[in-house]
């Protein structure tokens, strides 16, 4: 058994295949479709944007379509799907017009790129609400400047429609049973397998019995373990197709759960209605085509020091869902980083869920990069205080980027609690972070400017605080 989908009306059944081939890959050498390139084979920079179809639901009459970077998605994860390649459009499109007409490319190595992330706007694909240099912003043009790119897209507005025929294709190559395919790779002499569960259950079971079986969701980690390190992957369970692991439930007490196979696109607008400082959390991790495949679960359990969500969820005291077989764990997000690389979690086990509760009055989060769109983190700062009669009764503030782990600033917190919410405190609880971090200096930053930024942004909170009218946004300045 292989991977099958539907490319321009024709099923495609890939036979047997590598599990971590790639669908840019499997377009370039398998189908020659050379209009998708590879700049970057690491999510960077859009030059091989493809989009995804799916039906919403299995019975569903609703085709979403998502652009994603071709280059970081294996083929197992168009299974069931659509898929629209550059080609596809047949040079005849709105937007390829729109961009001849206003000079949108030069030397035309981005330009496919670009026409897939704005014909995926037109077509009222996910994250299609955004902005136009939002939707952009995960595809890189190093000749043509964007102005005429910018007013392309923005002439091409969202217009969805329904594709009857695209609904009854999709349906008819659904699968009665989960995808599941093992591959004999010759490189390196033994069989290497695919399994796709339909449901959390099936998932739970597989990896108790499983428990070296490598858990993708997104991809957009482990998509660079095999494009950039040449990792080999002996055994992957899919997440994608998990019935339910894209849940997100509010509750009565005003917090929310995300189950673990969230992508970012889809929890944005909830997000940022949970707190703005989240949504423009959202807005700045990867570019669409990254938060279009990457999920929050996966941001979390990968453990990186530097990922976004953590820090944030940290400050707001979210609470971690795992399981493994029928056993459910529930533990403060804090505590399932351990280590740098080490997490609390068991073999077999995997990251159901996480529950997130309102936000305290005073919710900061700031992250510092080198750019301001699709950049990693040097640091990243959230800050959640309760501050009753000018009291600080509560104090969370974690931080990415300045330890091996996301962590909370414990003497900072400490100088901060059941004091006056005054310049001098915060000057203290800046001060204290010395002792909580002692960050390292590489290529995002040097430990002395890690740690002075990370004093200033809590200096910055006590300046917002007493004037909000001071506060100071990147965007402004750039807007002149
Ligand atoms: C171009 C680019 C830009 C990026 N920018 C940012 C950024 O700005 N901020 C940021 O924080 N990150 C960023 N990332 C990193 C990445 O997008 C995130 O970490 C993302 O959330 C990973 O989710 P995923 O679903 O793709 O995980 P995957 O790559 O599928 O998996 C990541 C890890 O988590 C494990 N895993 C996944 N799901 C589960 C689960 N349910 N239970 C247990 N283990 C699980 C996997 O086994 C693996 O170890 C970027 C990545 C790229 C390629
Ligand atoms: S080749 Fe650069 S994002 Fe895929
Ligand atoms: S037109 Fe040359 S990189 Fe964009």
């Amino acid at each position: 058994m292989g991977v099958r989908f539907l490319l321009d009306g024709d099923v495609i059944e890939t036979g047997p295949v590598d599990p971590t081939m790639t669908v840019l890959e499997l377009l370039r050498y398998r189908l020659r479709r050379t209009g998708t390139k590879e700049g970057c084979a690491e999510g960077d920079c859009g030059a091989c944007t493809v989009l995804v179809g799916e039906l919403l639901e299995p019975d569903s009459s609703i085709v979403k379509w998502r652009a994603v970077n071709a280059c970081i998605l294996f083929v197992g994860m168009i299974d069931g799907r659509a898929l629209m390649t550059v080609e596809s459009l047949g040079g005849s499109a709105p937007i390829q017009r729109e961009m001849v007409a206003r000079h949108g490319s030069q030397c035309g190595f981005c330009t496919p790129g670009f026409i897939m992330s704005l014909h995926a706007r037109s077509l009222g694909a996910s994250g299609s609400e955004l902005p136009v240099a939002d939707v952009i912003a995960g595809n890189l043009c190093r000749c043509t400047g964007y102005g005429p790119i910018l007013a392309a897209g923005d002439a091409v507005p969202p217009a969805p429609h329904h594709d009857g025929a695209l609904v009854d294709a999709l349906s008819a190559i659904q699968r009665a049973e989960p995808l599941s395919f093992t591959f004999d790779d010759p490189l390196v002499g033994h069989a290497r397998s695919w399994f796709a569960p339909r449901s959390i259950d099936e998932l739970a079971a597989y990896l108790a019995d499983r428990p070296e079986a490598r858990i993708v969701a997104g991809a957009t980690d482990v998509g660079l373990w095999v494009t950039k390190q040449q990792r080999i992957l002996d055994e992957i369970v899919w997440v994608g197709d998990v019935r339910d692991f894209d849940l997100i439930t509010p509750h009565d007490d005003g917090s929310w759960t995300f189950a673990a196979g969230v992508r970012y696109a889809s929890a944005h607008a909830i997000l940022a209605a949970i707190h703005p400082e989240l949504g423009e959390l959202v807005r700045r991790i990867g570019g669409l085509q990254v938060r279009n495949s990457g999920t929050i679960g996966g941001n979390i359990a990968n453990g990186s020091p530097i990922g976004d969500m953590p820090p944030a969820l940290i400050a707001l005291g979210a609470t971690l869902v795992l399981r493994r077989g029928d056993a459910v764990r529930e533990m403060p997000i804090e505590a399932y980083f351990l280590d740098y690389g080490k997490q609390d979690r068991r073999p077999g086990e995997f990251v159901a869920a996480v529950r997130i509760p309102p936000a305290p009055p005073l919710f900061r989060i700031a992250k510092l990069s080198k750019r301001f769109d699709s950049d990693i983190s040097a640091v990243c700062a959230a800050f959640a205080l309760d501050i009753v009669d000018g009291v600080v009764r509560t104090a969370r503030l974690a931080f990415g980027g300045m330890a091996g782990i996301p962590k909370r600033a414990a003497a900072a917190e400490a100088a901060l609690v059941g004091q006056a919410w005054s310049e001098a405190v915060v000057e203290a609880a800046a001060l204290a972070l010395a002792q909580d971090f002692t960050p390292l200096s590489d290529m995002r930053a040097s430990a002395a400017y890690r740690l002075l930024a990370a004093q200033n942004l809590i200096r910055r909170l006590w300046i917002e605080s007493e004037a909000p009218e001071e506060a100071l946004s990147v965007l402004a300045l750039a807007d002149g």
